[in-house]
């Protein structure tokens, strides 16, 4: 991040902008606790932990900074594991091939969130070891940045902290485990500072204490850059975290908020009243993340548990959009992309003009990628097929109204848009 002059830098700042930002990754980091099953709040407490550390051993303000919203995604990696990695112990699943790439995968993530590419190196060498044997690059000693240490040594501490409650217990498994991965000195700083006080995690957290770190004028400074939408790209890195979950929607949500764009425009909506329907099609689908892999990508007949899962899946992503303060206008948006024009959608049974516009437009587009993309149990059918299914349902499943401005859409013109929509954020899964 090349160096900028202080009175430059107050004429592109805007708090606004930059409390968007950090409720979007504050988001994103409870997205990411939910497609890994923690319930704890595993990343916060990790950027937390991490930040006390890096202030006790001297860290700059702005290594504290990078450290944070390290510690906060660093798991962004893990989301599109194949659902074969979700019963290793923590322990062993280091060795498996699968778990390796996945510092690689993180920082290739929040490398292209803005003001992040210094946080995305950290992720990239969390997993490296003082002696060598760590992963993926095989660094040894100084050589590993000492936030990444930091990281990695927070990131197993929180970990064994939640899965071996009985201290004795912990101690065993730990010890082993942290020699030879830790430089001796930092060890020896944690070992000094969990004696001096109490870990910062997030159920304990300590304002106070947090502004003391000024870590929010090191936003200020790094933040803001000329003629980058840094709104639109947190929340297409978000969108791709999403789709990552679930094998067969690459790229989904991203596609859906494009074509439900499209569509918004052509019903002559304003262009910042489209830009909210392409936004609320980015997080339609978040509450997905929350349901296991295998009911998302089932071939055969669903339970009706299974199904109650799936059913409930708008209403978690409302839930979390509302988490949002500056996206809690796209939560009902989100809530009722599936109810059906005539009343018998979920997951409240709206009806016609009780449906908000905007979810009547998401219920379209969802529905054409849903169809024409690839699945678990069949090939995508093609535009055709897929329109002629959208005509038929219009009226009972999808308003009419929408029905006629996305036949006015062109299949080439559609497949422009979904090229152009998973531009820029391409993903190494
Ligand atoms: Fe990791
Ligand atoms: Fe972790
Ligand atoms: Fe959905
Ligand atoms: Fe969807």
């Amino acid at each position: 991040m090349p160096r900028r002059n202080n009175a430059l830098i107050s004429q592109f700042i805007q708090g606004e902008e930059r409390r968007k930002f950090k409720d979007i990754i504050k988001a994103l980091a409870l997205v990411i606790d939910l497609a890994e099953g923690y319930d704890a709040q595993h990343g916060y407490n990790v950027a937390l932990s991490a930040v006390q550390l890096g202030k006790f051993i001297g860290l700059s303000v702005q290594s504290l900074r990078n450290l944070f919203y390290a510690g906060l995604l660093h798991d962004v990696g893990e989301v599109g594991f194949p659902k074969e990695t979700d019963d290793i112990d923590y322990f062993d699943w280091q060795f498996h091939p699968y778990i390796r790439q996945h510092p690689i995968i993180g920082e290739a993530i929040v490398s292209q969130l803005p003001t992040l590419k210094e946080s995305s190196k950290i992720i990239r060498w969390h997993h490296e070891s003082w002696d060598g044997s760590g992963y993926p690059d095989g660094l040894k000693g100084d050589n590993i940045p000492v936030e990444a240490q930091i990281l990695g040594l927070c990131d197993i501490f929180d970990i064994a902290n939640s899965v071996y409650h009985n201290m004795d217990d912990l101690r065993q498994k730990l010890g082993p485990i942290l020699k030879g991965r830790f430089s001796p000195d930092l060890l020896e700083a944690f070992r000094k500072m969990l004696n001096e006080t109490e870990l910062w995690v997030a159920k304990n957290f300590d304002n106070a204490a947090w502004q003391d770190l000024g870590i929010d004028s090191v936003d200020l400074a790094m933040l803001m850059d000329v003629n980058v939408d840094y709104f639109n790209l947190t929340l297409k890195t978000f969108a791709h975290v999403i789709d990552a979950k679930h094998e067969y929607t690459k790229g989904h949500s991203l596609r859906v908020g494009a074509l439900a764009r499209r569509i918004a425009e052509l019903m002559n909506f304003p262009q910042e009243e489209a830009a909210r329907i392409e936004r609320a099609g980015f997080l339609h689908d978040a509450g997905k993340v929350g349901i296991p892999r295998c009911i998302l990508d089932k071939p055969g007949p669903l339970s009706d548990v299974e199904y109650g899962r799936i059913k409930a899946h708008p209403g978690m992503s409302a839930a979390l959009i509302k988490t949002v303060q500056c996206l809690s206008d796209h939560a009902g948006l989100a809530r009722h992309h599936h109810e059906r024009f005539d009343g018998r959608g979920y997951p409240d049974g709206l009806k016609g003009e009780q449906i908000p516009i905007g979810s009547r437009i998401l219920a379209v587009a969802d529905t054409y990628d849903a169809m024409t993309s690839d699945r678990a149990y069949r090939k995508g059918l093609p535009d055709k097929v897929a329109r002629e299914e959208i005509i038929r349902y219009s009226g009972a499943m999808y308003d009419p109204d929408v029905v006629e401005a996305f036949l006015q859409i062109a299949a080439d013109e559609i497949s422009q848009l979904f090229t152009e929509a998973e531009k820029g954020t391409y993903l190494v899964y």
